[in-house]
């Protein structure tokens, strides 16, 4: 046990390995890691950074000014949906107008025609649902971090422009011109993609929007947290016990643990202000309740652990999950 520092950043880097030497421009090494190679050469594309900056500076203050809305919380799908809605979202403009090339590729007849015809529908559909899909990652992308926050960006710029080759080639369809317009349309797909395996690095290799407490199980015993005469009433603590990072707090009398990495990015909830047992992430504004962990305001989706407490000779002793009940193979749990 020992008492936690309160940031997240001093955890250990897990899995961050010095980089391997590459003895040639073809080496296996180079052809496989080209996708952190490219995350790195966007992370150094100073008018991405101004960019990211100038943006972050104008919607930061107008989301903390709209924090409690309804609206913006449904955005980033939060405790309403249970997980974040723009990677599902975005789903549907990627399916709509890879439709639309099938429709193209499947019509037998070349004559130019003005008007909407089917495929017209689908590329219309898939701009309508792109708009959406839009304000939904905009809407993660404002409580994203650091580098994410400049790949994020990049990868909003490859669906504005996939955004737009498909207006055009809408246009282009409606007015008779379908050669034209299907070429722009195989352009909007093929940047689409681009995009999309960018959000792919973000969700699976960053972990944007990923529960940072999904793996959070021990201790497995009760372990030994902090000495209770230096848990002062209504004054979090961060704790560690067995690797596990862990907030608590006490309110007249009563004990309170919960898992001090926010569930969303990682902030560390010891460090933000508790009301009404209910605790405010200092990141990015997430609250979740003490007595059970409960989101009661986004942009977290997942509830916080919360640790079983007892008072031991002294101590505040803690502990994680347990392992589940064996069956026997009778079907009865043993005791
Ligand atoms: S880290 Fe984003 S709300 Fe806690």
């Amino acid at each position: 046990m020992r008492t936690g520092s309160g940031q997240a950043d001093d955890l250990p880097a897990a899995g961050q390995q010095a980089e391997p030497a590459i003895s040639s421009p073809f080496a296996t090494t180079r052809l496989v890691a080209w996708h952190g190679d490219l995350a790195a050469w966007l992370d150094r594309l100073g008018w991405l950074r101004t960019l990211s900056d100038w943006l972050t500076a104008v919607l930061g203050p107008v989301r903390e000014r709209h924090q409690d809305n309804l609206a913006l919380e449904l955005l980033h799908g939060g405790r309403w949906v249970g997980h974040p809605l723009h990677p599902a979202l975005s789903d549907l403009p990627i399916g709509l107008w890879a439709g639309v090339m099938v429709l193209d590729a499947t019509d037998r007849d070349p004559a130019p025609r003005r008007g909407i015809d089917a495929a017209g529908m689908l590329s219309a559909a898939g701009i309508l649902a792109a708009g959406a899909t839009a304000l939904t990652g905009l809407s993660d992308w404002t409580v994203s971090n650091d580098q994410d926050r400049r790949v994020g960006l990049f990868h909003g710029l490859l669906n504005t422009v996939a955004l737009g080759l498909q207006g055009a080639s809408l246009g282009t369809r409606m007015a008779g011109h379908r050669g034209t317009a299907r070429a722009l349309g195989a352009a909007s797909l093929t940047v689409t993609a681009a995009a999309g395996y960018l959000g792919g690095h973000l969700v699976f290799t960053k972990g944007v929007m990923v529960s940072r407490v999904a793996w959070a199980i021990g201790p497995r015993r009760w372990t030994r947290a902090l000495p209770e005469a230096d848990l002062p009433d209504d004054s979090p603590a961060a704790v560690e016990a067995e690797s596990r990072q862990i907030m608590l707090y006490r309110h007249r009398g009563r004990l309170y643990a919960i898992d001090n990495i926010c569930s969303h990015a990682g902030g560390l909830l010891s460090r933000g202000p508790v009301a009404d047992l209910t605790v405010t992430c200092p990141l990015h504004g997430s609250r979740f309740a003490l007595a059970d962990g409960c989101v009661r305001r986004g942009p977290a989706s997942q509830p916080q652990p919360v640790l079983p407490t007892r008072i031991r000779n002294g101590w505040i002793e803690v502990r994680g999950s347990q392992p589940a009940p064996r069956r026997p193979a009778s079907g009865r749990t043993q005791p």
